[in-house]
């Protein structure tokens, strides 16, 4: 279905500007992406223009914002020189292609996506019956497009974003892709690969066709990726001849779901700062201590010599992502029977997140410290993000005809 080789994939995701991040953020998504920019070629942005759809009546706070927050990715490992990081709105082009894609965006996709209603009632006080609102699907499937992303790292919430990006992907070929000679113009492109490459793709291209060889596709594609000699354009064709198609000018991307991060807030709930429950990356030791100290146990365990049940208490929770099976072995046994109490409990979990904030801090200390350094890494990541952008609108405002002299 158009979509790109998962082994080949080029990653993009963005995140809002929300200021410092809290343990939440690490555990769910941070972490992820650190992993991920050592196997992949990884774009990361923040996505500032997706701020200004809910916060568009006091964005002052957004600069700053995005300045924490970039220096929270990097100081947990986010690295300038295995990603490229940015910023949505330095590279005014994302701007340009939402511009072009909602042309042929139906509006009942966009009513349909379900964060649309979802979102509306969430934020009750705000009056988002606005058109940037209604329209931002649309324009965070200009950010994954642009780069021609082939996987999308999303929490569950996201996916809808993600299947939304793929028909408009798919209209936008279906419309643009279909060119007079098309044929002819695939034929001639085998021709240009090479006899030996040419021989494969069309082996490849009938085991596809023929037999629904899915391996064959793959292989296909692969064989075109490692193709020197061929322009994008022809590349584009050679895509889209495989499956029968038009030419291919937006690749289809894939969500990648992260898993749900078992991270805990310290009230038990989902860490998040609404409910105020957070652990931020960049607390002083003293204040982490303190909150983990004073967070809520199962609260049926009123003394220390009455039982209690770790099912129950919210201090399990944070056991299960940081000790070891001694440890939670140790808390099961000794908070059943009354063995251990909270304070003791909660000892093990004090020492495994001062550990891993230890060297976060010290990062962020340093990256504090030097504002300009931040900058010019999301200069440099800007640059890089913009030659990509740039390059695919070329092919984009020529399929629109919007190519002049
Ligand atoms: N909409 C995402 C969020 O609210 C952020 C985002 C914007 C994004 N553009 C994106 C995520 C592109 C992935 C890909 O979290
Ligand atoms: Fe919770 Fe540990 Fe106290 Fe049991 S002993 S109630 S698991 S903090």
């Amino acid at each position: 279905m158009n979509s790109v080789p998962a082994q080949h994939a080029r990653i993009l995701s963005g995140m809002r500007p929300t200021g410092r991040l809290h343990l939440g953020h690490y555990h769910g998504v941070l972490k992820n992406w650190v992993e991920l920019q050592h196997e992949y070629e990884c774009f990361f942005f923040v996505a500032d223009w997706h701020a200004l759809t809910t916060l568009y009546d006091d964005p002052s706070s957004i600069p700053d914002s995005v300045m924490e927050m970039v220096i929270d990715w990097l100081a947990v490992g986010v690295n300038q020189g295995e990603a490229k990081i940015f910023i949505q709105s330095q590279v005014p082009e994302h701007a340009e292609l939402h511009l072009l894609l909602s042309m042929i965006t139906p509006l009942g996709w966009l009513e349909r996506v379900p964060t649309y209603k979802d979102q509306q009632e969430k934020l009750k006080e705000k009056d988002l019956a606005t058109y940037g609102f209604l329209g931002y699907p649309l324009l965070q499937a200009a950010d994954i497009l642009i780069y021609k992303a082939g996987l999308v790292p999303v929490g569950e919430d996201q996916v809808s974003h993600v299947e939304f990006t793929r028909e408009v992907a798919r209209r936008f070929n279906h419309i643009y892709g279909r060119e007079t000679g098309f044929e002819e113009m695939a034929e001639q492109a085998i021709k240009k690969m090479g006899k030996k490459s040419a021989k494969l793709y069309n082996r490849y291209r009938k085991a596809y066709q023929e037999q629904g060889d899915q391996s064959a596709l793959d292989a296909a594609r692969a064989l075109l990726d490692s193709q020197q000699n061929i322009t994008v354009n022809d590349r584009d064709r050679l895509f889209g001849y495989l499956e029968g198609s038009g030419r291919v000018i937006l690749p289809e991307p894939q969500p990648l779901l992260t898993k749900a991060s078992k991270m805990p807030g310290l009230d038990g709930q989902k860490m998040s700062k609404s409910y105020g429950n957070t652990i931020a990356l960049r607390d002083d030791p003293e204040v982490v201590e303190k909150s983990l100290r004073t967070m809520p146990t199962d609260t049926n365990r009123v003394r220390r010599t009455d039982p209690g049940d770790p099912d129950r208490c919210p201090v399990w929770q944070f056991h299960l992502v940081y000790s070891s099976d001694g440890v939670k072995t140790w808390v099961q046994e000794g908070c059943r029977s009354a063995g251990i109490g909270c304070v003791e409990c909660k000892q093990p979990i004090i020492d495994a997140v001062l550990q891993e904030l230890k060297p976060i801090q010290e990062r962020a200390k340093s990256f504090e410290a030097q504002p300009d350094l931040v900058r010019s890494i999301l200069a440099e990541g800007c640059e890089a993000a913009r030659d990509m952008a740039q390059s695919t609108m070329v092919e984009v405002r020529h399929a629109m005809s919007m190519n002049y002299r």
